[in-house]
């Protein structure tokens, strides 16, 4: 596996690979990587000639409140997984490489609307940081696929729609959430939890899914659905941000008519911002 540092070296390198008529698969990531970002670099693996994973702790998305600097930054590790996973490639920019302007007179990349509502309500500056660096990484490494998990479910439709609003040609693939036995999603910030927190974190995914259920079965009192599962939610200790259900591409608030929905949940365990995220499609 190469590591490539600078745009100058990564960009002669992807140049033969592409000449020799390989495909590339992108895994874009910021690190402390666990196996939800494996099974991204797997997809990628199982349906393109190169993978190229990059680890980018992107200072753009972060709001001035957040974790930049707290986030878990384990490189020696991350290469190792990466390596036994097979990757061919890996971008591991320095900040100055990727903002060689800094970060006030940067271009921004914005989606408008999708981006507003759920995380982006909480998080401002969120979204357009993601997209404006994920726009970049596009148009630096040119990929043919790019892998994306379904755990950060808005971002993935933000991502779908900003490469099709600017005919960006990549392919985006959704990936589905990996999860501890206990039915929690796999993140980076689990390691902010202790082990009473890490007890009671599961029961985000867990109302989630009864939430699912009564769907399922027929019952279309969303705002009374909501309410419900926001209490369960409050009775064991989590603060909750948002739990709504929604149409599953414009993510706005669900009508009865929607056939295909999904639940958008992030709530807060102590200092932790826990998100995930269910599917419910109707025949
Ligand atoms: P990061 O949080 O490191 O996640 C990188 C990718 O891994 C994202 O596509 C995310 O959805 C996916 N992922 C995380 N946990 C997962 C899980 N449990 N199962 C499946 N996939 C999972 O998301 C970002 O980084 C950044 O915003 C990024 C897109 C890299 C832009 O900076």
């Amino acid at each position: 596996m190469q590591c490539f540092e600078t745009q100058v070296d990564l960009q002669a390198h992807l140049a033969q690979v592409r000449h020799s008529g390989k495909t590339v698969g992108l895994v874009p990531t910021m690190g402390n990587l666990h196996a939800g970002h494996l099974s991204l670099v797997d997809a990628a693996r199982a349906q393109s000639d190169y993978v190229l994973a990059t680890i980018f702790v992107n200072p753009m998305q972060f709001g001035p409140e957040e974790d930049l600097d707290n986030y878990p930054r384990t490189l020696e590790d991350d290469l190792q997984k990466l390596e036994e996973k097979s990757c061919d490639g890996v971008f591991i920019p320095p900040v100055a490489e990727m903002y060689p302007g800094g970060l006030e007179n940067q271009t921004l990349v914005t989606v408008p609307g999708l981006s507003e509502r759920h995380c982006g309500a909480s998080r401002p500056v969120h979204f357009g940081g993601v997209c404006t660096v994920v726009c970049k990484l596009f148009n630096l490494t040119q990929p043919d696929l790019a892998f994306f998990g379904e755990k950060d479910y808005q971002q993935l439709q933000i991502i779908r729609k900003m490469t099709a609003d600017l005919c960006l040609p990549v392919n985006i693939i959704g990936v589905p959430t990996v999860r501890l036995p206990s039915g929690l999603a796999m993140s980076s910030r689990n390691n902010y939890l202790d082990k009473d927190q890490l007890e009671i974190a599961p029961v985000l995914q867990a109302t989630l899914q009864s939430t699912a259920e009564m769907l399922s079965q027929g019952r279309k009192d969303f705002d009374g659905l909501q309410a419900e599962a926001q209490n369960t939610l409050q009775e064991n200790g989590l603060k909750v941000d948002y739990f709504t259900i929604c149409h599953a591409q414009t993510l706005e608030p669900a009508t009865e008519r929607d056939k295909s929905l999904v639940i958008l949940a992030a709530a807060w365990l102590g200092p932790t911002r826990l998100i995930d995220n269910i599917r419910v499609v109707f025949d």
